[in-house]
């Protein structure tokens, strides 16, 4: 059975103490409130990550992870952090290839590709990013800009590789425009990445694979989005800020 997963992803938000803060709060709340086998997820910037990952080692079903590492193994790269450097801290996934990153970064999914490859070498479970902008949805070659995404970015790798590998689909148009995927669109989507993976590996592999949603996600919608045959939880911005929303998306899984 595919893991649930809800992550959040703080993106460039709190400052170190107001994060341990929160983080304190997902965790004690984690550990009274979820009764499922989901897990939890905090993605938070690296200066939050070694002390929420030493409060994480408290409650099961919370990890925590980075949003973003350079591919290259170390070296003269002022101002990037390594994937070893993050596992160092004790993250075990990192974001990668959020649209916000591809739009504002320029990351190409070649460049992703080489930074799956550095997550993996180093113990770090990838949460891989794909998704399509409002024009390619309103041009109607969403779905061939997501297969390109997957097939450039991450179908390198072995089956053995990839089953490491959450996948989260966020429609860019949703993505901190309170305008979410109806549970309709998603699923399409989401069926649609399933069915890709399971050309290029096999079904197995596909049915093992979780599939995240994410753009203005919430308490009000997340279940009836989880409930989709291929939705398999979430990749929570905005919500993930206040722990008391956070914790009833991931309670959609009790
Ligand atoms: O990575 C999750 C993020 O892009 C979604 O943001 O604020 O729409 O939940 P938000």
């Amino acid at each position: 059975m595919r893991k649930k997963i809800v992550a959040g992803n703080w993106k460039m938000n709190l400052d170190y103490q107001d994060g341990v803060s929160l983080f304190s709060e997902v965790v004690n709340m984690a550990k009274d409130e979820i009764v499922g086998d989901q897990q939890v997820v905090v993605c938070s910037p690296f200066i939050h990550l070694h002390s929420i990952a030493q409060l994480a080692k408290t409650a099961s079903h919370v990890a925590v992870g980075a949003q973003n590492i350079h591919q290259a193994e170390s070296g003269a790269y002022t101002g990037e952090i390594s994937a070893s450097q993050v596992k160092s801290v004790g993250a075990d996934y990192v974001i990668l290839g959020h649209s916000e990153r591809r739009a504002y970064f320029g990351e190409t999914n070649a460049l992703l590709s080489e930074k799956v490859d550095a997550a993996l070498k180093h113990g770090l479970l990838p949460i891989f990013c794909i998704g399509e902008t409002k024009e390619e949805r309103e041009s109607g070659k969403f779905f061939d800009i997501i297969k390109t995404q997957l097939a450039e970015g991450v179908f390198h790798l072995s089956k053995e590789e990839f089953a490491k590998v959450v996948l989260a689909y966020e429609p860019v148009w949703a993505i901190g425009t309170g305008l979410t995927a109806s549970p309709e669109q998603a699923q399409e989507v989401h069926a649609f990445i399933r069915a890709t993976v399971a050309a290029h590996y096999d079904q197995s592999v596909a049915d093992e694979t979780s599939i995240l949603y994410g753009g203005s996600c919430n308490p009000k919608n997340a279940g009836e989005l989880f409930a989709q045959p291929d939705i398999d939880g979430g990749l929570i911005g905005g919500a993930s800020l206040k722990s008391r929303d956070f914790l009833d998306i991931v309670k959609v899984f009790n």
